[in-house]
């Protein structure tokens, strides 16, 4: 018996057909192009001895066969009381030929016909166990038979236009899925561009969420063409995905490509990079243009999913990404130098101020350094870190107005004299108050030389009501005092300068940062300390000298 193979692009056609066929009582088979009959219908098991008899099927195929040879099919009738009604199943979607149905209708009266009972008794059954079973189905009259024909096929033509709509929706559907994606990607690019300060996490989240959104195996970002583009950027080519080959191989190649290319920003396509692209593989390269000048470049490889070939809809894209990387990259590179310009000026302010006193050189590099060391520990995250480098940078800046014999006066200072030093947050305060940029680190210059238990100035602040970027620049401002030679003692030893850490948390110091703070790593610190005051010695306490009356309230003034 031969049993031919459906088109499955028919399939759900088909299996709709039957469902709604055997419902009105009309079993389905499918006939092959050469006029095979497809397997026996029946959902229902206990008709399959009826329907799957041999005698059946002898009756029904010669009829399939010639249908087969027909462009137009009609109904039959092989035996008194059974018809074979035709059907043409033509899926609009699959644009293919069409399957041939076979539909069987029996008459009330077939059950009382001689070939029933050979039917029966060929398929195993006894004569009234097949009226029983078979009595649902015989209620189709000669008569109705052409109406019947005409009703099927209305009937499979509905159903080939519901399942051709529903491929059309699920196109539509993914099409808009993948619209989301998109511009989802372009919105969450757009919305960090403001973040200037981190360009490599802007890079990273863009090329990830682009390759995340796009049908390709793998995807980067080359920054490079421009001096500073690469230190800007984080790296010189930034990818998620697995890359085709080293990176080396590929800047080469890239270089290559947009040696003399015109400045148009356009996407190429290309097939022909050896060692990048596969045999049936195609390249994308999106250079970044900003003006005349080429800033960098979108590169997209392995094209996957159902459609291998690059798409008008993937270089548009990547064209849109390609705009956001070159407006943020302009911005950052801009950012950077004006960021530098600024750090070198207030590094230019702060160092003439160390310079009054040779004993506090590099005093406020290395309260800012510490300051962001303690901010990082304490998991305030980068930004946190980077204002607490400024603060405490420019924490002393009052000192200007100090004068410098009392600044570097060894022994013990009049009162008068620590009235003065005093004044120095406060003076620190009016010099920086009218910089928008430093707004935030304000409570920090004000409030440095406050104490935990509210002895401290300028305001007698007391615990939490001393802002934290104060506490911390406080904490760091005394360490390096205590760790650093100054005009009336030696540097003390770092185990020295630990215990009275100790000892002052929760009296001068935040009682949370202390011990976070003894426990870090102070190499970077000590080559700062060092290279900066080569004229300090470290005091010795086991040659019995005099250790310093209330180190702690009095070093960090
Ligand atoms: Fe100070």
């Amino acid at each position: 018996m031969n049993i031919h193979r459906v088109d499955p692009v028919a399939l759900p056609t088909i299996a709709a057909l039957r469902t709604r066929c055997l419902e009105l009582g009309l079993p389905v088979w499918t006939v092959s192009p050469t006029g095979e009959l497809g397997p026996t219908p029946g959902d229902d098991v206990s008709l399959v001895g009826f329907l799957g008899s041999p005698t059946l099927r002898g009756l029904l195929e010669p009829i399939a066969r010639g249908w087969s040879a027909v462009d137009e099919p009609v109904p039959v009738s092989p035996a008194r009381g059974m018809y074979a009604i035709p059907i043409r199943a033509q899926p609009l979607a699959s644009g293919g030929r069409g399957e041939t149905l076979l539909v069987l209708a029996l008459s009330p009266s077939c059950v009382e016909e001689e070939w029933f009972e050979v039917v029966s008794m060929m398929g195993g059954l006894e004569v009234r166990s097949a009226q029983r079973l078979v009595e649902h189905l015989c209620r189709h009259r000669p008569e109705g038979i052409p109406a019947l024909h005409r009703a099927l096929g209305w009937m499979i033509d509905d159903l080939a236009r519901v399942c051709d709509d529903q491929v059309t929706i699920s196109g539509f559907t993914r099409q808009l899925t993948e619209g989301f994606e998109t511009i989802d990607a372009l919105y969450c690019l757009g919305r960090s561009m403001n973040v200037l300060s981190r360009p490599r996490e802007f890079f990273d989240n863009g090329v990830s969420r682009l390759h995340a959104s796009m049908s390709f195996g793998w995807l980067a970002a080359y920054f490079a063409f421009e001096p500073d583009a690469a230190a800007v950027a984080g790296d010189r080519l930034l990818h998620s995905g697995p890359l085709p080959g080293d990176a080396g191989t590929i800047v080469a190649a890239l270089r290559g490509m947009l040696a003399n290319a015109p400045r148009s920003g356009a996407p190429m396509v290309t097939t022909s990079v050896p060692g990048l692209v596969s045999d049936s593989g195609q390249l994308v390269v999106l250079p970044i243009v900003r003006g005349e000048r080429l800033v960098g470049a979108v590169l997209a490889g392995d094209k996957r999913g159902e459609d291998p070939i690059v798409s008008s809809y993937d270089t548009h894209l990547l064209e849109a990404a390609g705009g956001y990387f070159g407006a943020f990259l302009e911005n950052a590179m801009l950012y950077a130098r004006q960021q530098a310009m600024f750090m070198g000026t207030l590094s230019a302010l702060t160092s003439a101020i160390d310079a009054k006193d040779r004993y506090t050189c590099g005093h406020s590099s290395r309260v800012a350094y510490l300051s962001s060391l303690i901010a990082r520990a304490a998991g305030l995250g980068e930004d946190m870190a980077d204002r607490l480098n400024i603060c405490g940078l420019v924490h002393d800046v009052g000192k200007i107005g100090v004068p410098e014999a009392v600044l570097t006066k060894p022994g013990k200072l009049s009162d008068e004299e620590f009235a003065l030093i005093k004044m120095h947050p406060e003076i620190g305060h009016r010099i920086l108050r009218d910089i928008p940029m430093l707004s935030d680190v304000l409570p920090g210059v004000m409030h440095h030389h406050e104490r935990w238990d509210g002895r401290g100035y300028p305001h007698g602040l007391k615990g939490e009501q001393i802002p934290l970027v104060a506490r911390i620049v406080g904490l760091a401002d005394t360490f390096d005092a205590m760790s650093s030679s100054r005009a009336y003692r030696p540097a003390m030893p770092r185990e020295k300068v630990m215990a009275e850490l100790v000892r002052s948390a929760g009296t001068q110091l935040d009682p949370t940062l202390v011990p976070m703070f003894v426990t870090l790593d102070f190499g970077a610190y000590d080559r700062m300390l060092s290279s900066a005051a080569p004229q300090q010695s470290t005091l010795d306490l086991t040659q019995g000298s005099p250790a310093p009356s209330l180190p702690i309230d009095s070093v960090a003034a």
